[in-house]
């Protein structure tokens, strides 16, 4: 058997990352990987594809509906989705094919594969003992939840993968579950023409972001045409031909939604039972997550866990930071992760952004807060752009200043929300972000004006 000094189970950003970590640090490294492809959902099914569909779409939502607002018109703008979702594929097969070069050259061995544990040291090749590690980390990942009343039959009832290659626009979609997925889909394929309606047991959509950021979202999406159930429980989705009617419960009332897709986008789970990790002895709850200790430490020494298939937030730059982490821990260097610290981005438009506290966690915690807000429609460049939609907020404590949490959702919002984790990362106050001199005219002067609304300052509104 051939012998490694560290496995890594699953290639998707947090395997991949961990890879070239331990590459760049002189381990011998191998990466097995059950796909074609190298990187995981993200590469492949997930952020990536997602976000060039996203693109796409707005252009076309653009062309047809904004350009003339600026004074050039646009006739005859028509969608050719196949030639779209091809534009998505090459951008995918970029990508992958990035990672591979990259684990060439980090000199990390790829095993395409079904990876598993095989015991103390020893992980298996689709099911036959292949491989000796010293150690073994486990990335594997998650996958779409299926509800048992709306099983995917990968045409009517559909997940988030088979969302990114539809080969035409359905006149009506019902997305179950409004969501990251929900919005995001639900966008891309609204701006394409298509009816669609969200239906969420929660009263707002990403029910998890800041009250206000749910509050504003919901309306602007609207504005654009998505129709909210919100507050509904689904009763039952009944498949006939090419069809659905999908049941619900709301407020006490039923009603039938018609649709000819049905996505499904109520959340992921780690992707886990393949692992055999029985066979190994790593621990992991009724849910199939690996538990872990510091730094992706499972209850098995040599064996760790990072990404999807641990708690935490589902999200590829987590899943990394774990990897490099953990990777550096087993090296002996002082990797951290600081889960108070970790973005998050709907990558709508406007896009929603967030990271530390929302303002009612900070006050269950007891804290004291001050909030500042501050507009876009009073800064000048997001009025220039046409993108006058949305707000930061920043969440500092009443008593020392320091930056709790900061919420924009505006344009941009994702490049935006690196300014604020980078000054939370360094304990800023929001004085500190008040007093640091933004460029004229960009957005980012809207995140200024919020740490000086914060001490009720601010000078554009
Ligand atoms: P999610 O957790 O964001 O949303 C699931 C929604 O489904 C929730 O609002 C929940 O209330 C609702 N729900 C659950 N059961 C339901 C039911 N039976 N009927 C109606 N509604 C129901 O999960 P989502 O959108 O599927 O995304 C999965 C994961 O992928 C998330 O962890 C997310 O962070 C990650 N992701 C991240 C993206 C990003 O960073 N931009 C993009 C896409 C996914």
């Amino acid at each position: 058997m051939k012998q490694y000094d560290l496995v890594v189970i699953g290639s998707g950003p947090a395997g991949y990352v961990a890879a070239i970590r331990a590459g760049q640090l002189g381990f011998k490294t191998a990466i097995i990987e059950k796909d074609k492809t190298l990187g995981g959902t993200c590469l492949n099914v997930g952020c990536i594809p997602s976000k060039a569909l996203l693109n796409s779409s707005e252009k076309y939502h653009d062309a047809k509906h904004e350009l003339a607002g600026h004074g050039i018109s646009a006739s005859g703008v028509k969608i050719d989705i196949k030639k779209m979702i091809a534009r998505k594929d090459e951008v995918v097969g970029k990508l992958t094919g990035g990672v591979a070069f990259l684990m060439k050259k980090n000199k990390v061995d790829v095993i395409n594969g079904f990876g598993s544990l095989e015991g103390e040291g020893v992980v298996a090749i689709d099911g036959k003992a292949t491989l000796k590690a010293e150690h073994i980390l486990l990335a594997a990942g998650s996958t779409p939840i299926e509800l048992p009343f709306a099983k995917y039959d990968h045409k009517v009832v559909i997940d988030s993968t088979d969302a990114l290659a539809l080969d035409k626009v359905p006149a009506k979609m019902v997305v179950i579950g409004a969501g990251v997925i929900g919005l995001e889909m639900g966008s891309v394929w609204g701006r394409l023409g298509c009816d669609v309606t969200l239906v969420d047991i929660a009263e707002r959509p990403v029910a998890v972001m800041d009250k206000d950021l749910g509050k504003e979202s919901e309306k602007l999406f609207k504005k654009q045409g998505l129709k909210f159930k919100l507050g509904a429980k689904v009763v039952s989705v009944d498949v006939k031909g090419a069809k659905a009617k999908v049941k619900i419960d709301i407020g006490g009332k039923e009603e039938i939604l018609d649709a000819d897709k049905v996505l499904v986008a109520v959340g992921r789970r780690a992707f886990t039972e393949s692992l055999t990790l029985d066979k190994a002895g790593v621990a992991y709850d009724e849910r199939g997550v690996i538990e872990t200790g510091h730094h992706g430490q499972t209850n098995v020494k040599g064996v760790y866990a990072i990404g999807d298939c641990v708690k935490g937030p589902m999200l590829a730059h987590k899943g990394e930071e774990e990897g490099v982490a953990c990777v550096e821990r087993i090296a002996g260097i002082a990797g951290h992760v600081n889960y108070d610290c970790i973005p998050w981005v709907v990558y709508t438009e406007p896009e929603i952004a967030g990271v530390g506290k929302t303002e009612e966690e900070a006050k269950e915690g007891g804290r004291a807060v001050n909030v500042g807000k501050f507009p876009f429609q009073a800064n000048g460049r997001a009025l220039a752009m046409g993108a006058a939609d949305g707000f930061v907020k920043i969440i500092a404590d009443k008593e020392t200043d320091r930056v709790l949490g900061v919420h924009i959702i505006g344009k941009n919002a994702s490049e935006m929300i690196a300014e604020a984790a980078v000054a939370m990362e360094f304990s800023a106050s929001a004085e500190d972000i008040a007093r640091s001199v933004h460029a004229h005219p960009t957005m980012s002067e809207a995140t200024k004006e919020a740490a000086l609304a914060v001490d009720g300052r601010a000078l554009h509104s």
